[in-house]
């Protein structure tokens, strides 16, 4: 685990995290991605904008793998995880989904315990020896995900008993607790509170810098609070990739103004 508390610098030329070249997804003969090519750096949030329908999601998933779950969707073009193409045949999509996370719109805590919810992962993955070693790493995904103080003392409580920040807040110390590297996002705070929304805000910021982070969001003013880098898709295509401030003060592309201004979505 990368214990270095401080995120690197914003713009640190670090090699990209997960490079994404060419991407074309198809729904049986429905092209849903157009020729997509992006950058995901450790060092910064890249949030996903854009109206319904126009690809975040399926875009999203093609990071890890979750359109094979999907029967009629085909991925062309090619998606590294540092120098590894995740598409190669010899990818084991399992480690690829431990090292590549997600969080989902809705909080989809396990019914099992909250301590089961964080240990499930570690255990189907050999990343503790023993019970002391689990606890640890229960403990602090907990900690790391700003939940700990709430259920240090019901961690034998269901994970669906929860209110619905923090099952989301569970959800997110469950992806960390494998030891990501890159965590994906899909509107995680769409079904929660302002002040609950406000708080895994505060956590992606904490966790920026240990894990590359991409958020599809439809909340222009979180993208604007949480994320350094911002594409806007539109019809499948990516019109437009910046730095986050750029593309909401300055964008170049009249779709992009017009999409962040209200005018359409
Ligand atoms: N499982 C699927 N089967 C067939 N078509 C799909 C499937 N999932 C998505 N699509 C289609 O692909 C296109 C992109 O959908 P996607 O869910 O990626 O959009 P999105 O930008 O995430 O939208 P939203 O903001 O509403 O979540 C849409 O036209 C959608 O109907
Ligand atoms: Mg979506």
């Amino acid at each position: 685990m990368n214990t270095n508390n401080a995120p690197p610098p914003v713009g640190s030329n670090q090699p990209p995290k997960m490079t994404a070249r060419g991407v074309n997804v198809f729904y049986g003969a429905k092209q849903a991605i157009k020729n997509v090519s992006l950058d995901v750096r450790a060092d910064e949030v890249t949030a996903f904008i854009g109206p319904s329908g126009c690809g975040k999601s399926t875009f999203l998933r093609c990071f890890n793998r979750m359109n094979d779950t999907v029967d009629s969707a085909r991925v062309e073009g090619e998606i590294k995880l540092d120098e590894t193409d995740i598409y190669a045949a010899s990818m084991d999509v399992v480690q690829l989904r431990a090292r590549v996370g997600m969080v989902f719109q809705k909080p989809n805590p396990f019914p099992k315990s909250i301590y089961e919810n964080i240990a499930y992962g570690p255990r189907i993955h050999g990343l503790a020896a023993n019970k002391t070693d689990m606890d640890g790493i229960v403990e602090g995904s907990l900690r790391r995900a700003g939940l700990w103080e709430e259920v240090k003392d019901r961690l034998g409580e269901s994970g669906t008993a929860m209110s619905g920040g923090q099952q989301q807040r569970l959800c997110i110390a469950r992806a960390i607790a494998v030891d990501p590297e890159v965590i994906l996002m899909d509107e995680p705070c769409s079904a929660l509170d302002p002040i609950a929304t406000a708080r895994i805000e505060e956590l992606i910021d904490d966790l920026r810098g240990k894990y590359a982070i991409i958020i599809v969001t439809h909340n222009m003013q979180q993208a604007a609070r949480v994320s350094q880098k911002t594409a806007f898709f539109h019809l499948g295509t990516m019109v437009e990739y910046g730095d986050t401030s750029t593309i909401f003060t300055n964008p170049s592309e009249g779709r992009t103004k017009d999409y962040i201004t209200g005018r359409y979505g």
